[in-house]
């Protein structure tokens, strides 16, 4: 089903790097053909962005009081253990890369979580269909560094992203971002200077070991191995 959907609309599962590192397993095929449908909220979105109806939104699910949202979840390690361990919550999963996503989606199945949703979009998509002011939180953990100055273009985090992230967030939530990049890091302070940055609490901070939100991805833990720093920034409105 994602593959069609692919197929059918390029443009809105689009981003820069890779998509596929292998080929998937039978097994992940497999799943992704019996359970993408129903797990995912792709033709949900898609329906919305590509009929262009702006004024129609994607309506969350009202069984559940939060809603969290983690972007480029890869391997999915936080995103499933914060859903296991909080069955009230409700969160959505968004990940451009298919392997992230197919294994994601069979612990899904596997463990029958029914508080996770999935979307294989680039998340601009997804969060431009959402409700303004419906979100509680976003986790961003390590987003792609794209170290080399001619693809800072390419970084995720910027300007109008925070912005829009801004305008999805209820008051008293906030958008949580680590990185392992002392340039994705200045980066990111810089950004935060401009007086047009609507969050109105900022705070960075290094994490240690024993912090909630250290040691928590595959990323962050290849960081940690090389001695890098774990920077995290958080955003919050008030
Ligand atoms: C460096 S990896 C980090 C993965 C994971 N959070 C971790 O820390 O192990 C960044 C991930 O973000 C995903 N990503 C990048 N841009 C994205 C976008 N626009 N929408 C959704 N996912 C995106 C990539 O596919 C990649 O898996």
């Amino acid at each position: 089903m994602l593959f069609k959907l692919k197929e059918s609309f390029p443009a809105y599962y689009r981003y820069y790097g890779r998509r596929i590192a292998k080929k998937l397993s039978p097994t992940l095929s497999t799943v992704f053909e019996n359970s993408y449908k129903k797990i995912s909220i792709d033709q949900n979105v898609l329906d919305i962005i590509s009929n262009k109806k702006i004024s129609k939104k994607y309506i969350l699910n009202k069984t559940f009081n939060k809603h969290i949202i983690e972007i480029g979840f890869g391997d999915g390690d936080h995103l499933l253990a914060q859903s296991i361990a909080n069955k009230d919550v409700h969160y959505i999963g968004c990940e451009v890369f298919v392997n992230g996503l197919g294994k994601v989606l069979k612990k899904i199945i596997d463990l029958n979580l029914d508080n996770i949703k999935l979307c294989g979009l680039n998340c601009l998509h997804l969060l431009n269909c959402l409700e303004d002011s419906s979100i509680d939180q976003v986790f961003i953990i390590n987003p792609d560094p794209w170290e080399k100055k001619r693809h800072f273009k390419r970084r995720l985090i910027n300007k109008d992203f925070i912005s829009l992230l801004y305008k999805k967030i209820k008051s008293g939530g906030n958008i949580m971002i680590t990185t392992d990049s002392s340039s994705y890091y200045s980066h990111m302070s810089e950004i935060l200077k401009n007086k047009e940055i609507e969050f109105e609490k900022i705070e960075i901070n290094s994490l240690s070991p024993g912090d909630r939100l250290y040691d928590i991805s595959k990323y962050q833990k290849k960081g940690i191995d090389k001695g890098r720093k774990i920077h995290l920034v958080e955003l919050s409105k008030i």
